[in-house]
């Protein structure tokens, strides 16, 4: 997801080039800049093996201005800190009550890791980020 942003002033804009070097760009005042929160949190520069599922990255030391699901700054997210507690108790009970699979289903026998991993996180792209089919099995523990 892209956070846009107008800009409310005439300024500049000093970003990393591939040549290692550094670029700086005009920004006038109105111009649009979408901030890309994918491209970012994707980027190896900052994140080893950014792909792999590795929870235990953000154990320790790790790139917090690289992290910016909330955004950043004055207009970031007010429910950050409402969601880190509220999210985390509601996944915590759920996966402490329900063992959960991706459901197997034959027409996608056979397919790699790879394979269903990509299925089951494609989205589509509204005002939030929308999973287009997620066949999940809830099993009671
Ligand atoms: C996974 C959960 C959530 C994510 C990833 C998220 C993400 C974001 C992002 C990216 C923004 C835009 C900030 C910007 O434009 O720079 C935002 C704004 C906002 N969020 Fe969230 N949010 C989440 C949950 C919540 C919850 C639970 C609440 C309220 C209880 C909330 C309230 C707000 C408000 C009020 C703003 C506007 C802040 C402002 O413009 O000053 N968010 N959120």
């Amino acid at each position: 997801m892209n956070i846009p942003k107008v800009s409310a002033q005439d300024t500049t804009l000093t970003v990393n080039n591939v040549a290692g070097g550094k670029t700086t760009f005009p920004v006038p005042s109105g111009m649009g800049i979408d901030i890309n929160v994918p491209g970012l949190h994707y980027n190896p520069r900052y994140w080893k093996e950014p792909h792999k599922f590795m929870p235990e990255r953000f154990l320790g030391d790790w790139p917090k201005d690289a992290f910016i699901p909330f955004s950043q700054g004055a207009r970031a997210c007010l429910g950050r800190r409402f969601f880190e507690t509220e999210g985390i108790a509601i996944m915590t009970m759920l996966v402490s009550r329900y063992k959960i699979e991706v459901k197997e289903e034959p027409e996608f026998a056979g397919e790699t890791f790879e394979e269903r991993y990509a299925r089951i996180t494609t989205f589509d792209q509204g005002l939030t980020t929308i999973p287009v089919r997620v066949p999940l099995v809830f099993k009671r523990r």
